[in-house]
């Protein structure tokens, strides 16, 4: 009997449902020949599903995703709906609710994919981002006072509590240690003399429990250059809500652009369903043409491979993102080629079937 994982789908708003379409044909192909076997089950809500009922999500929405293994989102968000609705509403709801306080995010220069540094070398450019998600400066702490006056004050309080910050840490170190690899913290506790001096205060306390850790901290003024000059200084980095999405973003454009970034929000505890999706958003400008690159929705279903346990699987996707990148015939045109965002779709799985058939995967991992 195989077992089941419980997906469930949100593709969202613009090239969501378009990149979301794909990285499920690739999660089908990664199941077969293996002891699992996805159940997807799609829900409609987003900027559209606003439109017509007035709000992003069911109202028992949470309570639905409640029953599921894992959650696969596309991207939310689209003209005529404010942002801050569109994510604090769908986005950000199912983060806080789920306890996903772990962001992953590698930032990976895979073979093959394009990278700004003329100088860099694959191999350094090989980092894991792991981010606070569920307080820091994205708490939605704090006050607009005296709206639309002369005197109007406005105060947004980041918000870091001692459990927030040490079990991010805490993770951190564990993952490090896991991997065998360094871990960096990025912080700024000369200016942010709260907040952030609380932040290096507990790592210190953390890595105690670590010696076999490696460790380094920079202030993110000075990691910000540091991952463009030396990037291979950095290995496993945790960070703040706020540093981590900037930091995440400039990662990004190292390993191959918003087309190939992926992240993963983690529940450890796995007392809820972990979320994983594509990094960009929903392109408005593309949306509905088949130019989409599906690559950082199919990356992301890697990562969701690997929470499951199947890690070898969750690598072979990667591998076949790799030769589709090298090979160069089809590529969606921001990475210049002219293939549609389902010819990818095909192709990679085409390129999976290929290593399927050559692997023996142990223990069906
Ligand atoms: N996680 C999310 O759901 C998420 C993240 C970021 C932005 N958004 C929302 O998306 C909407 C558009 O935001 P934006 O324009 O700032 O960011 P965006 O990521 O949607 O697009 C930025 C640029 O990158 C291009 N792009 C993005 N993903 C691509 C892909 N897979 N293939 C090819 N090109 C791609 C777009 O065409 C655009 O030119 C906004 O409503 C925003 O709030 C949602």
């Amino acid at each position: 009997m195989s077992k089941i994982l419980k997906i469930a789908v949100i593709p969202g708003d613009g090239i969501g449902p378009e990149v979301i379409d794909e990285g499920i044909k690739v999660l089908k192909k990664m199941a077969e020949g293996s002891d699992f076997c996805f159940e997807f089950t799609h829900f409609p809500w987003g900027c559209e599903y606003y439109a017509k009922n007035g709000k992003m999500m069911a109202d028992d929405g949470i309570e639905q995703l409640k029953a599921f293994d894992a959650i696969y989102l596309g991207a939310v968000g689209y003209p005529g709906v404010p942002d801050h609705i569109s994510l604090w509403d769908l986005l950000l709801k199912i983060r806080k609710e789920f306890d996903q306080y772990v962001n992953i995010r590698p930032i990976t220069l895979l073979q093959g994919a394009p990278c700004p540094l003329q100088e860099a070398k694959r191999d350094n450019i090989n980092m894991l981002f792991i981010r606070e998600n569920s307080e820091g400066e994205y708490a939605g702490a704090g006050d607009w006072l005296f709206k639309g006056k002369p005197e109007e004050v406005v105060l947004q309080t980041g918000v870091f509590s001692r459990k927030g910050t040490e079990r991010i840490i805490r993770y951190a170190f564990e993952t490090a240690r896991r991997l065998n690899k360094s871990l960096t913290s990025i912080s700024k506790g000369n200016a942010l003399n709260y907040s952030m001096v609380f932040w290096d205060q507990v790592f210190e306390e953390v890595s105690l429990d670590y010696p076999d850790v490696q460790t380094h901290s920079y202030l993110v003024d000075a990691a910000s250059m540091f991952m463009i000059m030396q990037p291979e200084r950095f290995e496993v980095v945790v960070t703040s809500n706020l540093f981590g999405d900037i930091l995440t973003d400039l990662g990004a454009a190292l390993a191959g652009g918003l087309g190939l970034a992926a992240g993963a929000n983690i529940n450890p505890e796995r007392t809820y369903p972990s979320m994983f999706e594509p990094i960009h958003g929903s392109a408005p400008d593309i949306a509905g043409k088949g130019l989409a690159n599906p690559l950082a929705a199919m990356w992301s279903a890697s990562q969701m491979l690997d929470f499951f346990g199947y890690e070898q699987r969750g690598r072979m996707v990667l591998d076949a993102i790799e030769r589709l990148l090298t090979e160069k015939e089809t590529l969606t045109p921001d990475m210049g080629g002219t293939a549609s965002t389902s010819e990818v779709g095909d192709r990679v799985v085409q390129l999976l079937a290929d290593m399927l058939n050559q692997a023996s995967i142990p223990d069906n991992r």
